[in-house]
């Protein structure tokens, strides 16, 4: 499957996407990667290795719809099959996420549907959740929407700020973003009804608790003085 790959900034995603298609067994590979800013860390790690890039940033466009137009144009004479956005920050309009709709998916460093948008994990850190993670989905017009391929869990931990937890985070984007597309070009993945149905998956694993269950010791009930 020939996949294309949009990124604006270091690209790590798009890394662990080119290391996989490495794999002599993974069935696809990366036929164009497309920044829209001149800057991106992204479009040196596609360069070096072997993958033909373009720039083609919004600014040079009147209006996103022309903006939109040239990235179709680009991924199409590419022979792009699925689109992989990955630190892409634009926000893609309703006519180019439908005229690419199930060919088009996304990284996104939550577990959605909770913490959609920016700054996810100053607002995690914010709500004091236990767990955050980060989800594979297809992408639809809202966002950070759309049918939910793969996810991964980590904990937030005591003392984490918003960079360890996205570091903790990213660890699990890289291994979490292969497998999406793996699954994809395996023809394992299926849209119905707008959730995401897997040929031939095993059941997950167990229950994660956190804090964890053998970390927290047991104190004596406090006695309660009754007047
Ligand atoms: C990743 O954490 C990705 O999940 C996030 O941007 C980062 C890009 O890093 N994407 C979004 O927030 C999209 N809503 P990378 O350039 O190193 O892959």
């Amino acid at each position: 499957m020939k996949v294309g790959v949009l990124i604006s900034g270091r690209g790590t995603n798009l890394q662990a996407l080119i290391d996989a298609c490495g794999a002599p067994d993974f069935a696809a590979e990366i036929c164009l990667v497309v920044s829209n800013e001149a800057g991106a860390a992204g479009l040196d790690r596609a360069k070096r290795a072997g993958i033909a890039t373009r720039l083609i940033s919004d600014r040079d466009f009147p209006d996103p719809k022309s903006f939109e137009a040239a990235l179709d144009r680009a991924l199409t004479a590419a022979g792009a099959e699925l689109v992989c956005l990955a630190g892409f920050m634009r926000l893609l309009s309703a006519g180019f996420v439908e005229r690419w709709r199930d060919r088009l998916i996304n990284i996104h460093p939550s577990l959605l549907p909770a913490f959609r948008g920016l700054n996810t994990h100053a607002r995690v850190l914010e709500a004091g959740t236990r767990f955050s993670g980060c989800t594979v989905h297809f992408v639809r017009p809202a966002v950070d929407n759309g049918p939910i391929i793969a996810q991964a869990v980590v904990p937030v931990l005591p003392g984490d700020d918003a960079d360890s937890l996205a570091a903790r985070v990213l660890e699990q984007e890289h291994r979490c973003y292969p497998l999406a597309l793996r699954l994809i070009a395996e023809g394992r993945v299926r849209v119905e009804n707008e959730r995401v149905a897997i040929d031939d998956m095993g059941a997950p694993g167990g229950v994660l608790i956190n804090p964890a269950l053998e970390s927290v010791s047991v104190r004596p009930a406090q006695t309660r003085e009754v007047c």
